[in-house]
Parts: C-alpha cells; sequence; structure tokens
C-alpha cells in the first residue's frame, strides 16, 4: 500500500505564504522543510509515487509528515498536474530542490506557475554557486548550462524569483561525494586540494533552511541572487583540517591532490562523482566562491540582509560530527579512532535507495 494516500492529504488551517517544496525529501531539501515548517509556514511536499517503494524514503517523508508537512503526491514533469495542484491549495510560493539530474524537468514546473499566474515567488534548485559567474570543467559546466537555461525561462517569463547562492555545505568536501555532510570528515588522512590555500564558505545546512526561509518573504530579494557570505564560515581546506584536528584531538597526515588528478576525476565522466570533482576544481583550485564581488545589480548577501541573526559557525558543526562520532557503539569508535580506515569504511553512507 502506498503511505501516502490521497485521502489523507488534509488541507492547511493558514492560507498565508502555502509554500510547496519540490524535492523536499532529498539531502539539501529536508533542511528546506524543516526550515518551512519551523517558520509556520502551511507547508506541503510534492512526492514522488516512487518513493513509497522505498523504506528510508518514506521513513523520511513519514518524519516530516509528523512534524506537519501535508504531501502531495505526483511529479513536476505533470504540467496539468502541478497547475491542479497550485490551484486547489493555493499555493503561494514555491521552492524547487531537486537535484543534477532533474534540473531541466524544472521548465514544466515553471511553465505551470506561469499559467496558474499568482504566484509571488518561485526558488529553483539552485542552492550552490551563483552559475552566470564561472564556468566549472565539464561535466560540472553541463549542471551549471542546465540551471542557466532554467534561470532564463523564469526571467523571460517574468515570475519573481530568487536565486539562493549557498556555496558549500558545512562538511568534509571531499571531490567524490555529492551529500558530503552526511559522512563524517577524515579520521586517517586528509586530501588537501593544491596548496589548500583557496578559500570558501562553508554554510551549515540547517542555516541553508533558515536563510532560505528569510529570504522568500523579502522584498529585498525578489530577482535577486542572495549569495551567503557570512565572514566568520570562509577558510581554506587547510584551515578546515586544523579545525578538525582540534577537534578529534589528533593530528592526521595531509596527502595532496593535485589539479590534475581533480581534472583526471573530472574527465572520467562518472556521474555523479565526476560533477563533485569538476565543483571541487572550481572552488579549491580556481576560487570560484571568492573570485567576484557582489557589486552586480541581482547580487545581495545574506549576512547583510539578516545582521542580527548569527550564522552557525564551522566549528559549531564540526561538534556535530564528533557528537556523532560519540553516538557510535564504542567498538565503531576504537576502530575510527585508532585505525587507518579506508574512505569506503568512512564514508559510510546514510541508507538509499537505487
Ligand atoms: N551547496 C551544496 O553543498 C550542495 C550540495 C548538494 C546539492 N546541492 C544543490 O542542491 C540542489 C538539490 O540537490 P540534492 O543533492 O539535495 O538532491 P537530491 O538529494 O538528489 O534530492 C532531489 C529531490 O528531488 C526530487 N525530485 C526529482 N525529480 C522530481 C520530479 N520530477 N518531481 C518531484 N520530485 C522530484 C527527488 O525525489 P525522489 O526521492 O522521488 O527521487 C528528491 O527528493 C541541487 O541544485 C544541487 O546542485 C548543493
Amino acid at each position: 500500500m502506498a503511505p501516502f494516500p490521497s485521502s489523507l492529504v488534509c488541507e492547511a488551517n493558514n492560507n498565508e505564504g502555502r509554500t510547496l517544496i519540490v524535492g523536499g525529501n532529498g539531502f539539501i531539501g529536508r533542511f528546506i522543510v524543516e526550515a518551512s515548517l519551523a517558520s509556520g509556514r502551511p507547508t506541503y511536499m510534492l512526492v514522488r509515487q516512487s518513493n513509497s517503494t522505498c523504506p528510508a524514503k518514506a521513513k523520511t517523508i513519514k518524519v516530516l509528515q509528523d512534524k506537519g508537512a501535508i504531501i502531495l503526491q505526483g511529479s513536476m514533469e505533470d504540467q496539468k498536474f502541478m497547475e491542479k495542484a497550485l490551484k486547489d491549495h493555493k499555493i503561494e510560493v514555491v521552492i524547487s530542490v531537486v537535484g543534477g539530474a532533474s534540473i531541466l524537468d524544472q521548465l514544466n514546473l515553471v511553465h505551470a506557475i506561469k499559467a496558474v499566474g499568482n504566484i509571488k515567488r518561485f526558488l529553483p534548485s539552485e542552492f550552490g554557486h551563483d552559475v552566470d559567474r564561472n564556468d566549472p570543467v565539464e561535466p560540472g559546466l553541463t549542471m551549471y548550462n542546465e540551471k542557466r537555461i532554467v534561470r532564463r525561462r523564469i526571467e523571460e517569463v517574468g515570475i519573481p524569483y530568487t536565486y539562493i547562492c549557498c556555496n558549500s555545505i558545512t562538511a568534509w568536501p571531499y571531490y567524490d561525494n555529492i551529500h558530503p555532510s552526511e559522512v563524517l570528515p577524515p579520521m586517517d588522512q586528509f586530501q588537501i586540494y593544491g596548496d589548500g590555500s583557496v578559500k570558501a564558505y562553508f554554510i551549515d545546512g540547517t542555516d541553508i533552511g533558515k536563510f532560505t526561509l528569510k529570504a522568500l518573504d523579502d522584498k529585498r530579494t525578489i530577482n535577486k541572487c542572495v549569495h551567503f557570505r557570512p565572514s566568520s564560515n570562509l577558510l581554506n581546506i587547510n584551515e578546515l583540517a586544523s579545525l578538525w584536528e582540534k577537534k578529534i584531538k589528533r593530528t592526521l597526515p595531509r596527502v595532496t591532490i593535485t589539479e590534475d588528478i581533480l581534472l583526471d576525476a573530472a574527465n572520467e565522466n562518472c556521474i555523479p562523482q565526476s560533477i563533485v570533482a569538476a565543483f571541487t576544481h572550481e572552488i579549491f583550485i580556481k576560487g570560484c566562491q571568492t573570485n567576484f564581488s557582489l557589486d552586480g545589480p541581482k547580487d545581495v548577501e545574506a549576512s547583510t540582509l539578516y545582521p542580527d541573526i548569527l550564522f552557525k559557525t564551522i566549528s559549531e558543526s564540526f561538534d556535530d560530527f564528533v557528537i556523532k562520532i560519540n553516538d557510535q557503539p564504542i567498538d565503531d569508535v576504537v576502530q575510527i579512532i585508532d585505525k587507518p580506515v579506508k574512505d569506503t569504511v568512512n564514508r559510510l553512507t546514510m541508507a538509499t535507495c537505487a
């Protein structure tokens, strides 16, 4: 039996700020749904039927449903369904957090939003870099180009939008892992990209959610790129390694991953790992998060817009990883702390379905 029968879809009592999140059970999407629920907005999640056959996804959805998310079952690719869902549920704001393979499918969503006509704000799936500002190597460039196509269509049809450019999620930036905050930072050795001196912004997942929700109703962010550049969260990878060493109270060897190694990994065109390698090159060799100033007509910056709200520091986020280590069975901890662990062991990902 499907766990989300439509008969169970209840309606929010409150009409104000009804928000539909597409991809809300994904990696970044969960932070957005949690923040939306915490803000008290009526929060709808579009969920595909296939989730009912995956216990891990069904569990995530159930947790969010129990916290108040209203589940709509369907796919963004079905434009007529989307138009009806937007109208029937009086949706005012749409946030898409779909993954890299589905970026162009958002064009159906853009057309549905245009057809319905009264959506106050659309946030397409961005949640990374300003894709108009830099050109990564392939296959990263293909994803940038797809995000650019979606941007241009939104602008052509005249939907009010906000592009969230939150930079990197706080975690160890493994060059082959698309969801780095789901695994621990290294316990055996650090892989340092280039000379390790290029800085990047690391933003906790909860803050990606929190500041995205702040931007939703803010007139200052209409038709703008919101860049997340808190000065407290700017570190290079050598500094990131030293911070983790302090947390685990030991030093680890550092090996250099050269630019050529990253380019070779990107060139293998193994999806999605090669996309991550291309972005790692873009961030830690080319400096794409810091090599332009925010003086364009569309640029606004989150810590400047909301000076009274502090970003979680990288140190605080790393404390959460230490808690995760401490929560593991003692035998596992001894193994992690005392023995060199292979990447595959260290990078145990959360249960996912193929
Ligand atoms: N800043 C960073 O460090 C960072 C890190 C990772 C990702 N990102 C960015 O964040 C965005 C989201 O990526 P992610 O890795 O979080 O994605 P993800 O984990 O793959 O999740 C994607 C979600 O979109 C849903 N979806 C896909 N196609 C759909 C459709 N046609 N209709 C309805 N739902 C659909 C998926 O549903 P199913 O469960 O049914 O498949 C899933 O819930 C991307 O733009 C990515 O580039 C940023």
